[in-house]
C-alpha cells in the first residue's frame, strides 16, 4: 500500500473525471490530460488537495497498481472501473440519462432501470475512497452529477464529516426533473452535503423548488432543513485559472502561434468555435446559422472563415458519433455550396489543441461564437474574454463574443451579444452585426466582461466555496458523533446485555426501527419487525418499550397484539403490553376547540390540506396541498397562531409539511421518567434508539449509565442531560435491527453471538 492511502487529506476532492486520463495499449499506459471544464478549472486550484476519480478507461488488473504509483504522483486516487461499470455507470446513467436530463433533452433522455443499481454501486465506491482518505477535520468536495449519491452515503457513515456539493451543469426546473426515477434519491443525495451549491441563481432556485415540490422540504433562499440538519444552498459562478492564461499568453510559443494565424488569415474575418463535441452545444445550429449569412451575401465566403474546433468527448456513444457524422455533413454541405478552389468558409478540427494554440486562436478571432443549447457555464466564454482583453501584440480588443442567453456564462458575462440559439435569424442579425462592430463598441464590451472574469477566477471560486462551506459545516461540527456499534464497542454491549439481571429496551419507531415511507401510512411494521419485537419480548426480565409521536389508533392496530409497552402521542399516553391505555400528564386543554376551530377554517380554503386531531395536539397537514400555495398559508397561519396562543399552556411545533399545536410540557422524556421514576438499578441494562430531534427528549432523559443509540444523522443533543450515558451510532433501521437481532442472540445463544459480531 502506498503511504499517501493511509494518510488523512485536510482536503479531498472527488469527482468521476480526473485532470489526467489513461489510454491503455497492451503493456504501456498513456496519460493525457482531460478536456472539459470541470478538469481544466479544478485542475488550477487544487493546490495540495487529494483528488480521486476515475482514470478514463479501462485499466486492467495487471496494470493496475502501475497506474496507482504514477497517480499518486500528481496526488490522485484512482477508482477503477469495469468494463460493465464504465457502460452502465458513465455511459448509460451519467451520459444518457443524467446529462440530457439536466440540460433539458427530454428527447434524449434514456433511461436503463438495470443500470442504476451500478450507479449507485460506483458511487458507494467512490464513498468508501473517500473515506479511506479523510478523517474527522478532513473537508470533502464532491463534484458534477456523477456522483449525486454520495454526500448521502458519506453522511451516513460519518455524521459529522464536511461534506460540499458543486454541480457543474444546470440544474433543471422541478417539471423536468421529476421525469428522473430515482429523483428522491437523488435529491436525497445531495442533501446529506453541509453545502450545495451551483453556477447562477436559476439553478439553485430550481433545485429548491425540486427539493419542495418531490421531497415537500420547504426551504429559506439559503439552507434547507432536512433530518434535523441545515443543508445550505449556494451559488458559486466557477471561473477560469486567470493567472495560468496570463502565463500562456506570455509564452512565446504562443506569440509565434498568433503571428502564424495573423498570416492564415491576413484580410480575412475570423468566427470562431471551440466546444466538445456535445449536442448541448449547438454546433449544427450554429453551422446553420452561419450557412444562412452566407446565403445572405454570398460574398462574405471570400473576407470571413469560421473555425470550429470539436474536442473529442464521449465517442464511445452512438448519439455522439452521429452528432459528428451530422457535423461534417453539414460542413461538407456549406464548403461545397460557398467555397472556391483554395477558399473553404468554414474549417474544421476535431481534435484537442495544446493551450498554447488555443489562446492564439482566441486572441486572433473576431468573433466567437459560444452558442449552447444549454450550458451550466461555458468557460471557453470567459477564456476569449480575456485573452482579448490582455495586453500585448498584435492588437487587444479586436473580438466580439456572441453568447447564448442558454449558457450559464449569459449570467456573468454583461457586455457579451446576446442571442437565443433557436432563432436563426436572430443569431445571423447578431452576428453580422459582431462581425461590423466598431472598435470603441467592442473594447467597450470586453473591458466590462474582462473586470468580471478576474473576479470569477477559479481560485477566488474555489476559496469562495470552500468558505461558505465552512460556515454551514461548522454548527454540526461542534458536536462529536459518537463511535459506531461495531467491533469492540458492539462486543462490550452485549455482554452488558448479556450479563445484566434484566433489561429495557425503548425504541422510537419511525427511523428507527421502520425505515420512513413518503406516507406514514405506508411505514406498516413488517412481518420481521414483529417478529424480532416478539423474540426481545421474550427474553428473560425484559420489557420492550416503543415510544412515538404517532397516534394510539397506529400504535394499537399495528403493534397492540404484542407483549410490549406502547407510549403514543411523545409521551402523553401509555399502555401496558395489553392492558388500557392511561394519560401520563393532567394537561389544560381549553385551547384546543378554538386552535382546531382556526385551522378548520384554514383547511377549508386550501385544497389538500386537512386537520388531524389527536389527545392532546391539534395538527394541520399540507403535504397534499400545492406546494408553493400551502407554504405560503402555513406562514400566514403560524402568525395568527402565534397571536390566538399567546399566554396559552400551548406550543407550536413545525414538522415536516405539518403545523401542529400542542399541549406544552408534552414530550418523549415524560414517558422515560414515569418509566424510571427513581433511576435504574445498577443490574438493570437500559437502552433507548432514536433517530430525530423528537428523540433527544427520550435519550437525554435516560437514567444514568444507560445507552443511547443516535441512529441516522442524529448528534447527540446539546443540552446538559441529567447522569452518565454511553452514547453509540448506528448507520439505519436495518442496522438497528440487525443490532436487536445480535442482543437477543448474546442471550440466547451467546458463544454464538460472540462469533458473528
Ligand atoms: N479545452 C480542452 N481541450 C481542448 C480545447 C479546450 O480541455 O482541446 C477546454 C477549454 O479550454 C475549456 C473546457 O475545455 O476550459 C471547456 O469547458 P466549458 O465549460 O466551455 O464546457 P464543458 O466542456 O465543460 O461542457
Ligand atoms: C462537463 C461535465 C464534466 C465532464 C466534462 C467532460 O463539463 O460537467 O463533469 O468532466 O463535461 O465530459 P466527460 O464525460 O469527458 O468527463
Amino acid at each position: 500500500m502506498l503511504p499517501s492511502r493511509t494518510r488523512q487529506h485536510p482536503l479531498v476532492i472527488a469527482s468521476n473525471r480526473l485532470p489526467v486520463r489513461f489510454r491503455v495499449d497492451r503493456d504501456r499506459i498513456e496519460v493525457r490530460p482531460s478536456a472539459g471544464g470541470l478538469a481544466t478549472a479544478l485542475g488550477a486550484v487544487r493546490g495540495d488537495a487529494l483528488w480521486i476519480g476515475w482514470p478514463g478507461t479501462v485499466v486492467p488488473e495487471r496494470l493496475r497498481a502501475d497506474a496507482t504509483k504514477r497517480l499518486a504522483k500528481g496526488n490522485f486516487v484512482p477508482v477503477f472501473l469495469s468494463a460493465n461499470e464504465e457502460q452502465d455507470f458513465y455511459n448509460r446513467v451519467c451520459n444518457d440519462t443524467l446529462w440530457p436530463l439536466l440540460h433539458y433533452f427530454g428527447d434524449r433522455l434514456r433511461i436503463t432501470p438495470e443500470a442504476w443499481q451500478r450507479y449507485v454501486n460506483v458511487n458507494e465506491r467512490f464513498a468508501d475512497a473517500i473515506l479511506e482518505h479523510s478523517g474527522p477535520d478532513s473537508r470533502v468536495w464532491v463534484h458534477d452529477f456523477h456522483l449525486m449519491l454520495v454526500p448521502a452515503m458519506l453522511r451516513r457513515r460519518a455524521p459529522n464529516l464536511s461534506i460540499g456539493f458543486f454541480l457543474h451543469t444546470p440544474f433543471p426546473s422541478s417539471e423536468v426533473y421529476r421525469l428522473l426515477p430515482a429523483r428522491e434519491e437523488v435529491l436525497r443525495g445531495l442533501l446529506g452535503a453541509d453545502y450545495v451549491s451551483f453556477h447562477v441563481g436559476d439553478y439553485a432556485r430550481h433545485f429548491r423548488s425540486s427539493c419542495l415540490r418531490i421531497l415537500g422540504l420547504d426551504s429559506q433562499p439559503d439552507a434547507i432543513e432536512v433530518d434535523g440538519r441545515r443543508v445550505g444552498i449556494g451559488v458559486d459562478p466557477i471561473g477560469i485559472d486567470t493567472a495560468g492564461f496570463h502565463e500562456v499568453l506570455a509564452d512565446p510559443e504562443t506569440a509565434r502561434l498568433v503571428t502564424q494565424l495573423e498570416e492564415q488569415y491576413a484580410g480575412r474575418k475570423l468566427v470562431l468555435g471551440v466546444e466538445r463535441l456535445d449536442y448541448t452545444k449547438g454546433i449544427p445550429q450554429k453551422l446553420l446559422a452561419f450557412e444562412r449569412l452566407l446565403e445572405r451575401d454570398p460574398a462574405k465566403a471570400q473576407t470571413v472563415t469560421m473555425l470550429q474546433v470539436l474536442v473529442p468527448s464521449r465517442l464511445e456513444s452512438p448519439e455522439y458519433v452521429q452528432q459528428r457524422d451530422e457535423i461534417e455533413l453539414l460542413i461538407a454541405r456549406i464548403n461545397g455550396r460557398f467555397g472556391q478552389p483554395g477558399q473553404t468558409p468554414v474549417e474544421y478540427l476535431h481534435r484537442d489543441i495544446s493551450k498554447q494554440g488555443l489562446v492564439a486562436l482566441y486572441r486572433r478571432a473576431d468573433v466567437m461564437m459560444v452558442t449552447p443549447l444549454r450550458d451550466g457555464m461555458n468557460l471557453v466564454a470567459q477564456e476569449f474574454v480575456l485573452c482579448q482583453a490582455a495586453p500585448g501584440p498584435p492588437s487587444r480588443w479586436r473580438g466580439s463574443l456572441l453568447l447564448s442567453e442558454l449558457a450559464g456564462s449569459a449570467q456573468v458575462l454583461p457586455g457579451a451579444m446576446l442571442v437565443n440559439p433557436w432563432n436563426a435569424d436572430g443569431v445571423v442579425e447578431r452576428l453580422e452585426a459582431a462581425l461590423e462592430l466598431d472598435v470603441s463598441e467592442r473594447r467597450r464590451r470586453l473591458e466590462t466582461m474582462a473586470k468580471r472574469v478576474e473576479a470569477l477566477d477559479s481560485k477566488r471560486w474555489a476559496d469562495g466555496f470552500l468558505t461558505r462551506l465552512g460556515r454551514f459545516s461548522r454548527r454540526d461540527r461542534r458536536r462529536k458523533p459518537p463511535p459506531e456499534v461495531e467491533g469492540e464497542v458492539r462486543e462490550r454491549l452485549l455482554r452488558r446485555f448479556a450479563r445484566a439481571r434484566s433489561r429495557s429496551i425503548l425504541l422510537d419507531y419511525d427511523g428507527t426501527l421502520r425505515e420512513l415511507e413518503p406516507h406514514p401510512d405506508l411505514a406498516i411494521p413488517t412481518r420481521e419487525i414483529r417478529a424480532l419485537l416478539r423474540q426481545l419480548a421474550a427474553l428473560p426480565d425484559t420489557d420492550v418499550h416503543i415510544v412515538s409521536g404517532r397516534r394510539r389508533r397506529n400504535l394499537e392496530q399495528w403493534l397492540g397484539a404484542l407483549p410490549i409497552h406502547l407510549c403514543a402521542e411523545h409521551g402523553y399516553l401509555a399502555r401496558e403490553p395489553g392492558g388500557e391505555w392511561q394519560t401520563l400528564l393532567d394537561l389544560d386543554l381549553t385551547w384546543m376547540r378554538p386552535i382546531e376551530r382556526m385551522l378548520r377554517r384554514v383547511a377549508a380554503d386550501v385544497p389538500g390540506a386537512h386537520v388531524e386531531r389527536k389527545s392532546c395536539s391539534v395538527a394541520w397537514h399540507y403535504r397534499e396541498a400545492e406546494p408553493e400555495y400551502g407554504s405560503w398559508r402555513a406562514r400566514e397561519l403560524l402568525n395568527d397562531l402565534g397571536q390566538h396562543l399567546a399566554g396559552a399552556p400551548a406550543e407550536i411545533l413545525q414538522g415536516h409539511r405539518v403545523i401542529e399545536v400542542r399541549a406544552r410540557g408534552v414530550d418523549k422524556g415524560v414517558y422515560v421518567r414515569h418509566v424510571f421514576p427513581d433511576g435504574k438499578e445498577p443490574t438493570h441494562f437500559v437502552i433507548g434508539l432514536g433517530d430525530d430531534r423528537t428523540d433527544h427528549d427520550l435519550l437525554d432523559a435516560l437514567p444514568s449509565g444507560s445507552i443511547a443509540g443516535h441512529v441516522g444523522g442524529l448528534l447527540p443533543s446539546t443540552r446538559a442531560g441529567g447522569g452518565a450515558r454511553d452514547h453509540v451510532h448506528v448507520l439505519g433501521p436495518g442496522e438497528v435491527r440487525e443490532l436487536l437481532r445480535d442482543l437477543a442472540a448474546a442471550v440466547t445463544e451467546p458463544t454464538a453471538a460472540r462469533a458473528t459480531s
